[in-house]
């Protein structure tokens, strides 16, 4: 790709940004969130249409008008977020466009393209997925999963694919990272944007730098090292990854005692206190999220006490949970954290509208100074608080779930992958304000999948494992491995 540009409206995006990729390598885009990353791949898979600039495949102009057509030219992309159709089955998800039919006819051969599917699923070692499940109804992880194993199944010369792992634990990531060197190997092409330092150093052959939708270089990865890397990216050094907390605990402020949703979570009992950050780590279906739903009255709970500074609450549903100062930064923003076509202020001041009015009358005044506040403070890239928040890049409506909590002041955050799809800079921001909540004695739960973060950022650290808690460990003394052995079941530990 060569003096590639792109504007929306007014909104320059991409300017003069060249890009090429090897067939046999695995190549690194990385960029602030905002950058242009995914804008640029999008033009390489036809969806949006460059204003300028060329794209030449094995040196043949390419011109590329829709997803198909890329197919076509053998380039596949998994997107930063999901795009599968929730009331299709897997297996009518994996083959959506493309269905196998019997040759001359229009009759679909449904057991071939089960079989495939199946196939497809085995290859990257996902099992528990069975192929005839709606896609709605699998959790996130196993959502991207199927994303992946269609955009395999295409066979495709180039793959794109963007924060693949940003939904995945340890072990699939694994397992993908297994089958991207495989198909490097095979001579594909891939381009992995990721915002997790250490999977492209473990992973990548080279990486380019996007600054503002500008190109700002190529390297080597052999020839170069995450300090490089960052001040590529942000322009400047960025401090500590994960700033450091005065520790002060004070009383307990939630208490979850024997609590159950009668499927996949049982006895969970744990309590946190004010100032504390509680980490809750685990495999991907191991009950993580659902003891975050059934204590914040999405779920059903199915036996079970809370108490919220010693007083029992009663929290039948996520209002329950509002009125009672509990937040909760859902794991997908687009589906459960977000109103897409709501501008930025819009979402952000949805959760506490009664706090920005008086007698049933939002005053723009503290609405906008709390936006405005918030913007700044979460340094999300936005053109202005009315923009529709669908035009945010991944990380910047990541900020803007968080910013909609924070405007209850709530007694207890929970927050779910909070920093899934923020970019370095931006992940030491949330960071700054999960330290600053905490000292300003909020009582924070915060499951996450990245191990280092996990570590980094919680006092104690519970493990689950098939949805009962299989190890209480203090953050001073946890590591990697230990937080594994007790997530994988093994009780020697
Ligand atoms: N359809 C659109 N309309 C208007 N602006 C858009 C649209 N799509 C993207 N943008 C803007 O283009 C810029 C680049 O966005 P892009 O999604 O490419 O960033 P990114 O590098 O992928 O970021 P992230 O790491 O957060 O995913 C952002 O400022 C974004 O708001
Ligand atoms: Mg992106």
């Amino acid at each position: 790709m060569r003096g590639i540009c792109k504007s929306f409206g007014p909104v320059e995006v991409l300017r003069d940004v060249a890009f090429s990729l090897c067939a046999g390598e695995i190549h690194a885009l990385m960029g602030e969130n905002g950058a242009g990353k995914s804008t640029l791949m999008k033009i390489l898979t036809g969806i949006h249409a460059a204003d300028a600039g060329e794209i030449r495949i094995n040196g043949q102009p390419a011109v590329v008008r829709g997803t198909r057509q890329a197919e076509k030219l053998g380039i596949a992309i998994i997107h930063q977020e999901l795009n599968l159709i929730p009331e299709l089955s897997v297996t009518e998800n994996l083959f959506l466009g493309r269905e196998l039919t019997f040759a001359g006819t229009g009759i679909l051969r449904h057991g071939e393209m089960r079989r495939r599917a199946s196939v497809a699923l085995a290859r990257l070692n996902v099992t528990g997925i069975d192929p005839d499940r709606e896609a709605g109804s699998l959790s996130i992880g196993q959502q991207q999963m199927v994303e992946i194993a269609r955009a395999l199944s295409l066979d495709a010369r180039v793959l794109i694919m963007d924060e693949p792992t940003a939904a995945l634990t340890e072990r699939e990531i694994d397992a993908l990272f297994r089958l991207i060197r495989e198909l490097r190997a095979s001579g594909v092409g891939i381009v992995y944007v990721s915002h997790r330092m250490e999977e492209i150093f473990a992973l990548c052959d080279r990486i380019s730098v996007l600054r503002d939708g500008q190109f700002v270089g190529c390297e080597a990865i052999a020839d170069t090292d995450l300090d490089h890397v960052v001040r590529m990216m942000v322009g400047r050094e960025i401090g500590e990854r994960y700033p450091k907390r005065e520790v002060s605990h004070g009383a307990e402020r939630l208490r979850v005692e024997h609590l159950s949703d009668g499927g996949t979570i049982a006895d969970i009992s744990f309590s946190v206190r004010c100032g504390e950050v509680l980490g809750i780590a685990g495999l991907m279906g191991s009950g993580r999220t659902e003891i975050v739903r059934a204590l914040f009255g999405v779920t059903r709970k199915n036996g079970g006490r809370i108490h919220l500074d010693g007083q029992p609450v009663d929290i039948a549903s996520p209002a329950d949970a509002i009125a009672a100062g509990i937040g909760y930064v859902t794991e997908d923003r687009k589906s459960q954290g977000l109103v897409l076509g709501l501008s930025v202020r819009e979402n952000m001041t949805l959760t506490h509208l009664a706090g920005f009015s008086r007698g049933g009358v939002i005053t723009a005044a503290r609405e906008k100074s709390f936006v405005a506040r918030m913007i700044e403070r979460l340094n999300i890239r936005t053109r202005d608080a009315d923009l529709e928040v669908r035009a945010l890049s991944g990380g910047n409506q990541q900020k803007v779930v968080l910013a909609k909590w924070l405007a209850i002041r709530p007694r207890v955050l929970i927050l779910d992958e909070p920093t899934r799809g923020v970019d370095i800079g931006g992940k030491a921001e949330i960071y700054h304000i999960i330290n600053q909540l905490a000292s300003d004695g909020v009582a924070i739960v915060m499951i996450s999948s990245e191990l280092p973060e996990v570590l980094s950022m919680s006092d104690r650290i519970l493990v689950m494992h098939e949805g009962r808690i299989a190890a209480d460990l203090d953050a001073q003394t946890a590591t990697q491995e230990r937080i594994m052995h007790a997530a994988t079941g093994d009780t020697q530990c």
